[in-house]
């Protein structure tokens, strides 16, 4: 059956379509208290694990607001099930037994790594069932280097310390990791796709912990391979790279669809930065939902003026919604976008 609401991939297309569509990071999460709900009769693991609670929780915020895409419910770390590390959320993530050498590396499965993550694809599909054609589904992965640190430092990081002494002093080990990474996200990607999604976004959440020379060199590489084969698959690519002040330039190196636009920049600027003939999505600071709704609605409405001088505009906030955002300051910003 064709998508009703089909403004999204209408904007990843280029095309202008009657509204600037909306769609919100981490806008299925603990903000929301029918999630929360769900969170209590499980374990985040469980939750990511069960095809059918993963298309609740999906669902959950489309059924609520008037978003114009829903996406996947699912952990960018998950991946390293496929590799047998395992991975625990307290929320923030553990991996008990970080990978830092050769020998730990060459020990992991990555042969047909990605045939483990079939909970994943089945829940795409009850995602695709779920919403019933409403709005369509993105499917997602972490990028490979924001992935490889979880694995490297053994969760989140502040200063990166294991995974640049390793890019720094061991560049061919750094690289034969991303590589091997980036062939599973490739597949995984793929497996998705399979399943159904319509489009799917890459997020380099840290990529900001390497200076940007320093990011051409070790990382760039990477996400470029992994971008390119994955525009194969025929679903437009989000890259989202957090730190864009610093990395605009080296975003605008990458053959995405669309490039998502974190909140340190003002969005004309970063328009300037990548191209007017680029289709950008972001970027609100994710706690201006915390002003009055005249204040949010002045700010979508600046946002979603400057996105007119981009090829095309989806309006998100600049990073995942905080826990503690009012759900119906979302409720607003959706009617704002729509409206502006
Ligand atoms: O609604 C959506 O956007 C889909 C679901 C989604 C989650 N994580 C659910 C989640 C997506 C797309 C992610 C991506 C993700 N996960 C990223 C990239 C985006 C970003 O925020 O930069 C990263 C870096 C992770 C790793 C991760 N997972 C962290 C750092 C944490 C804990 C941090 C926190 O928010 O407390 C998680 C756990 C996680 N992933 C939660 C959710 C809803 C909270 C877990 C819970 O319910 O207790």
């Amino acid at each position: 059956m064709a998508l009703r609401n089909t403004s999204f991939l209408q904007a990843c297309r280029g095309e202008r379509p009657a509204h600037t569509p909306i769609w919100v990071m981490r806008q299925a999460g603990r903000y929301l208290p029918e999630y929360r709900e769900v969170r209590a009769r499980v374990t985040f693991e469980e939750l990511c694990r069960s095809p059918e609670l993963c298309a609740e929780v999906t669902r959950q915020p489309i059924d609520r607001f008037g978003l114009d895409a829903a996406i996947l419910f699912s952990d960018i770390l998950v991946v390293f099930d496929a590799i047998g590390v395992p991975v625990r959320f307290n929320p923030a993530p553990v991996v008990a037994e970080p990978i830092r050498t050769r020998t730990a590396v060459e020990a992991l499965p990555w042969g047909r790594a990605a045939d483990h993550l079939d909970y994943v694809y089945q829940a795409v599909r009850a995602c695709k069932a779920a919403l019933a054609d409403r709005v369509p589904l993105i499917g997602f992965c972490g990028a490979p280097m924001t992935t490889a640190s979880y694995l490297i430092e053994g969760g989140g990081s502040r200063e990166f310390e294991h995974t640049k002494t390793i890019a720094f002093r061991e560049p061919a080990l750094f690289a034969a990791m991303l590589e091997r990474i980036t062939t599973l996200l490739i597949e995984y990607l793929g497996g998705q796709v399979a399943a159904g999604v319509d489009a799917l976004q890459i997020f380099e959440s840290w990529g900001a912990a390497f200076a940007p020379d320093d990011y051409r060199v070790h990382v760039l590489p990477h996400l470029r391979r992994l971008v390119s084969a994955v525009k194969a698959y025929g679903v437009p690519v989000i890259v989202f790279l957090r730190g864009n002040a610093s990395l605009l330039r080296q975003a605008a190196e990458l053959d995405a669809d669309v490039l998502g636009i974190d909140w340190s920049i003002e969005l004309d600027r970063a328009i300037d930065v990548v191209g007017r003939d680029r289709i950008v999505q972001g970027n609100l600071d994710p706690m201006a939902l915390f002003a009055t709704p005249e204040v949010i609605s002045a700010k979508a409405r600046a946002i979603v003026e400057a996105g007119r001088l981009a090829r095309g505009h989806i309006f998100n906030l600049g990073h995942g919604i905080s826990r503690h955002t009012d759900p119906g300051m979302v409720a607003h910003l959706v009617e704002a976008v729509h409206s502006a």
